[in-house]
């Protein structure tokens, strides 16, 4: 049996990742995150608060603990945030992987740490596992310092680069193109959208499915995850629209030009994802099967309120 670690389990990979892996038999895991457990039942695993920033802490625990596995999900996500504090994207992007991979060399441990399409600039996507990074934004330059430094290292490592995670879970740190489009238009806001980016939008569950399995099999290297469909976002929130039958003249389409964003967006990302259909049998939802699921979901979660 695999014992498995995962950091950042508040959020939403986190707790899809808590969804999967403590009713799999096969794994004895144990959850982490900063603060307190904000996932809904604590059955079938432990949690244990752990902020990977602090060298320490994470050190001690990775020594107590000694797990097989550790799926690092703990980031600072949020792109224009990093451009704004590229100190405070540093620690938890960078220094933070830093530390977490020499405790993972001395035992030794597989860590599989989640990256970014956003390491790309977006003029030649799909891209492959093996394409050059070149990113455009503070976020995603740290996100290929923390890739290189596992690289570079002798721990068994994992990245797995995704994009566009959208879901729900209970209490959610921040929130993602299906739940932000949908509120706003049912609020009946305008909203502004760029019609010039393009992106495969991954559902977190089969995103968590894929994480499981590199852990399980034990695979090593780069793994693309995303949804299968590409599309630019503008066509995401005309979907999520029509899904709900909500009214689509609330939508402005416009260039990323004219939103005016902190941090630089790649045009057009995407993956190939032919690795991870033969490597890990990976099955990923359209965006349209995304959406009726989540909602499905989120009508669970209102009923138990
Ligand atoms: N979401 C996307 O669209 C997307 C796209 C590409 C790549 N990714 C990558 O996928 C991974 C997971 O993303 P996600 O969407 O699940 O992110 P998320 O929802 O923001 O979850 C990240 C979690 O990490 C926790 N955290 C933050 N700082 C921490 C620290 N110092 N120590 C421990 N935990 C800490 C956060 O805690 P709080 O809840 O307390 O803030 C949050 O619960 C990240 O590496 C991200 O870069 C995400």
């Amino acid at each position: 049996m695999k014992k498995i670690l995962v950091t950042g389990s508040n959020g939403l990979l986190g707790q899809k990742l808590t969804d999967a892996a403590r009713k799999d038999l096969e794994l004895e895991y144990i959850a982490s995150s900063r603060g307190d457990n904000r996932y809904a039942t604590d059955e079938g695993y432990r949690y244990i608060p752990l902020d990977i920033t602090d060298h320490h802490q994470v050190t001690s625990m990775i020594t107590t603990l000694q797990p097989d596995v550790i799926i690092n999900t703990a980031a600072m996500a949020n792109v224009d945030a990093c451009e704004k504090d590229p100190e405070g994207s540093y620690t938890l992007n960078v220094a933070a992987i830093a530390n977490l991979i020499s405790t993972c060399e001395a035992y030794p441990i597989h860590l599989i740490h989640l990256s970014t399409d956003f390491v790309f600039d977006g003029e030649d996507g799909p891209y492959k596992e093996e394409d050059k990074p070149k990113p455009l934004s503070t976020y995603g330059r740290h996100k290929v310092e923390a890739e290189k430094l596992l690289q570079q290292s002798t721990c068994h490592w994992s990245v797995v680069r995704t994009i566009l995670v959208y879901g729900i879970v209970q209490d959610m740190s921040r929130s993602n193109i299906v739940l932000w489009a949908k509120n706003a238009l049912e609020n009946r806001q305008e909203i502004s959208v760029v019609n010039d980016q393009w992106r495969m939008p991954t559902l977190a569950e089969d995103l968590a499915i894929a994480c499981i399995t590199i852990a399980k099999k034990g695979e090593k290297g780069i793994f693309h995850i995303a949804g299968k469909d590409l599309l630019s976002i503008d066509e995401m929130v005309e979907a999520v629209a029509a899904y709900y039958h909500l009214d689509e003249s609330f939508i402005s389409k416009i260039s990323s030009a004219d939103l005016k964003q902190d941090a630089l967006r790649p045009k057009r990302t995407g993956f190939v994802l032919d690795k991870a259909y033969k490597t890990l049998h990976y099955a990923p939802h359209s965006f349209e099967e995304g959406i009726k699921l989540m909602d499905l979901q989120l009508k669970e979660i209102m009923n138990q309120k």
